[in-house]
């Protein structure tokens, strides 16, 4: 069964075909950065207005990277939700119109869910195991028990991971985007130039949570004290403490979760599941196995979203030509006592 996947979430005007859940036969990933880079941030009207651009052309650039005709795809999956609205329209639109003409079925799926089916696409894992997906929007350690059914363990309680990577990044003019510059320049840093508390969340219902709020605000005004004051730090010093202190964080509570469920399998997912020095400290751990996408398959990309579509689709499952777009996740807040 060959599955069209398309992605608009974000900034990233994606195309895919995926046969079975499995096999890649094309992916075409059209990123928008450049378009975004004077702003330093991706701008909602923009990234919207350029995927109704470029959705056709990376469509026909799917198929004909593929060797396959419009009338051998099976089923159509898109994006619907987390996400801006915008964005997610346009691919959600483009869809329901591919799909209806073809006569084929369409399944809107969930991007998060999504990212942490990546790395099945390029190997076998089995369930259950922990979920960390890590990107511009969403800090999530969940307990992952088939493509479908996942359960929140720890969150964010202000803001995601990525979204301070990206902050830090605009205010010290690191450049654009943010968590990419940072982990480039991190590589050259020192990362204990400077010391950045973790945040108080050790107990209870927070087990397993994360707060960047504190770090971001700690990184932005102590630095600019410090630069007022004594030698001027490095960029590369900055990025490499800054690092350190936002993955440690993340990597704590990936090691509690650990402990305390038993599961000896985590899959990382999203942008920031790219960064160095976590895939490092990861990839170091004896006591589990660890599987991260390709770099390629870390961001935003179509393959992930037919993938999963497909379980969905051959489930017999389908989507309502009515269905709508969504900007915030569904079946992912954290549950607390
Ligand atoms: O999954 P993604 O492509 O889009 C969302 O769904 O948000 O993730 C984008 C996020 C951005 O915040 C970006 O700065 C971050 O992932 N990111 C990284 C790296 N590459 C992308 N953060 C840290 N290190 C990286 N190498
Ligand atoms: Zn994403």
């Amino acid at each position: 069964m060959y599955v069209l996947g398309i992605e608009s979430s974000c900034d990233e005007c994606s195309a895919a075909i995926v046969e079975n859940g499995s096999k890649i036969i094309s992916n075409v990933v059209k990123s928008q950065i450049s378009i975004h880079r004077p702003y330093d941030g991706v701008v909602p009207e923009i990234a919207s207005r350029t995927h109704t651009e470029w959705i056709i052309p990376v469509v026909e650039k799917a198929l004909e990277d593929a060797g396959l005709e419009k009338a051998d795809i099976d089923g159509v999956a898109v994006t619907s939700r987390p996400g801006l609205v915008g964005s997610l329209l346009v691919g959600l639109s483009f869809a329901k119109g591919f799909s209806y003409s073809l006569g084929v079925p369409l399944i809107a799926v969930d991007h998060i869910k999504a990212h942490i089916y990546a790395p099945h696409l390029e190997q076998e894992i089995e369930y259950p195991y922990l979920g960390l997906i890590v990107s511009g929007g969403h800090t999530i350690i969940a307990r992952v028990n088939s493509f479908d059914e996942m359960e929140v363990l720890g969150t964010t309680i202000d803001d995601a991971c990525g979204e301070a990577f990206d902050k830090v990044a605009k205010h010290y003019g690191l450049g654009y985007p943010g968590g990419v510059a940072v982990d480039r320049l991190a590589r050259k840093g020192r990362s204990d130039a400077f010391n950045f508390p973790d945040p108080s969340l050790h107990k209870g219902e927070h087990r397993y949570d994360v707060s960047y709020s504190g770090l971001k605000t700690a990184v932005i005004n102590q630095l600019d004290q410090f630069r007022a004051t004594k030698d001027k730090a490095g960029d590369e010093d900055i990025a490499a403490s800054f690092e350190k202190a936002a993955i440690d964080l993340l990597l704590k509570r990936v090691g509690r979760a650990v402990e305390d469920t038993g599961l000896r399998r985590l899959i990382a997912g999203g942008g920031v599941a790219a960064n160095t020095y976590l895939r490092e400290q990861l990839a170091g751990r004896d006591d589990i196995e660890v599987y991260t996408p390709s770099l390629k398959l870390c961001t935003d990309n179509g393959a992930m979203i037919a993938g999963l579509g497909y379980h969905y689709l051959a489930r017999d499952e389908r989507s309502p030509l009515n269905v709508n777009a969504f900007s915030r996740v569904d079946g992912f807040k954290k549950v607390y006592p």
